[in-house]
């Protein structure tokens, strides 16, 4: 075999995630929800973490039509010594984890200056609040996640931030701070890991533009499914001229969860439709 050959055969491998364990805080949300189901279609082994024990069960029993690969947790991310349990547990059972998606987190209304509202009105309990949900809901599950893989030799975090990170969305004032803050904590970390533990621990994020979630499909979306006056504006600043499906997110997920990305750290990708590059003219 020559050595174009060689490197052919490395990289149609490198793609394989199969028998990775994989957690996906916020599994039982809409974006963290989708990645788990392909991740267990590309025969990963998937544990969903979420808040609420209903949604949980429900999600799980769909997710075990695909495959018998999964567990789920009812488990607060911000909560240190219930997440260490949660891992515990996946040790028993799976004896490794080595990738973390760190879906958990949102926006919360009152983080959200209304339409008549300035920065005076800016209600801090809920500033505290959104931003202890994205940052520390960031942390506390890398902490305890991250310590496995370090002791294990390898593993990959993917943080979820976001293109209000990027550009200025107007009135989102609690929720971009703390996605900016993700950012820069996913750089941070990357550093870390990487100077400090070698360089099998990728620490990578992504930057969804608009997607029709949980939280935002009021704001984006009327009743019979046309858009608001806000959603207008958004597509009117996305050249691809649409909102994004949360399917969209899985190839970059599984190309920066394999060894195809074996050399990237660091990176915040947008997947925005290039509504971070467009200047609107
Ligand atoms: N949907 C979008 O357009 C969009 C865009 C950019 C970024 N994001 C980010 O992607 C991530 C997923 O978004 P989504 O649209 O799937 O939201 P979602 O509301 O559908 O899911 C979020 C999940 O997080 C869980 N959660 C909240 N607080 C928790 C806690 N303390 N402990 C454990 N779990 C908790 C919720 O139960 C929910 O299942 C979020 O961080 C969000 O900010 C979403």
């Amino acid at each position: 075999m020559n050595a174009h050959g060689k490197i052919k055969n490395t990289l149609d491998n490198s793609f394989n995630i199969s028998n990775k364990v994989c957690v996906v805080t916020g599994g039982t949300g809409v974006l963290g929800g989708t990645i788990a189901e392909h991740l267990l279609k590309n025969n990963a082994k998937v544990v969903i973490l979420g808040s609420n024990q209903e949604r949980l069960d429900q999600k799980v029993n769909d997710l075990l039509e695909i495959s018998n690969h999964v567990l789920g947790f009812v488990c607060d991310v911000l909560n240190k010594s219930q997440v260490e349990d949660t891992c515990d547990k996946i040790l028993e059972k799976w004896k490794k984890v080595d990738v973390l998606l760190n879906a958990a987190g949102g926006n919360m209304p009152g983080a959200t200056i209304a339409e008549d509202q300035n920065i005076f009105d800016i209600k801090l309990d809920d500033f505290k609040k959104v931003s202890d949900l994205n940052l520390n809901g960031t942390l506390i599950p890398s902490l305890v996640f991250g310590k496995i893989m370090v002791e294990n030799g390898k593993g990959v975090i993917i943080n979820y931030s976001s293109m209000a990170a990027f550009k200025i969305i107007t009135r989102v004032v609690g929720y971009s701070a703390s996605k900016a803050a993700v950012t820069n904590l996913t750089e941070w970390m990357a550093t870390e890991f990487a100077l400090k533990f070698g360089d099998k621990l990728r620490v990578n994020a992504i930057a969804p533009g608009f997607f029709i979630g949980n939280q935002n499909r009021k704001l984006l979306l009327n009743e019979d499914g046309s858009y608001t006056e806000r959603g207008k504006k958004i597509i009117n600043n996305t050249p691809m001229q649409r909102f994004g499906e949360a399917e969209e997110l899985n190839g970059v997920i599984h190309w920066l969860i394999s060894d195809a990305a074996s050399f990237v750290t660091g990176a915040v990708i947008p997947i925005d439709g290039g509504f971070n590059v467009f200047s609107g003219v």
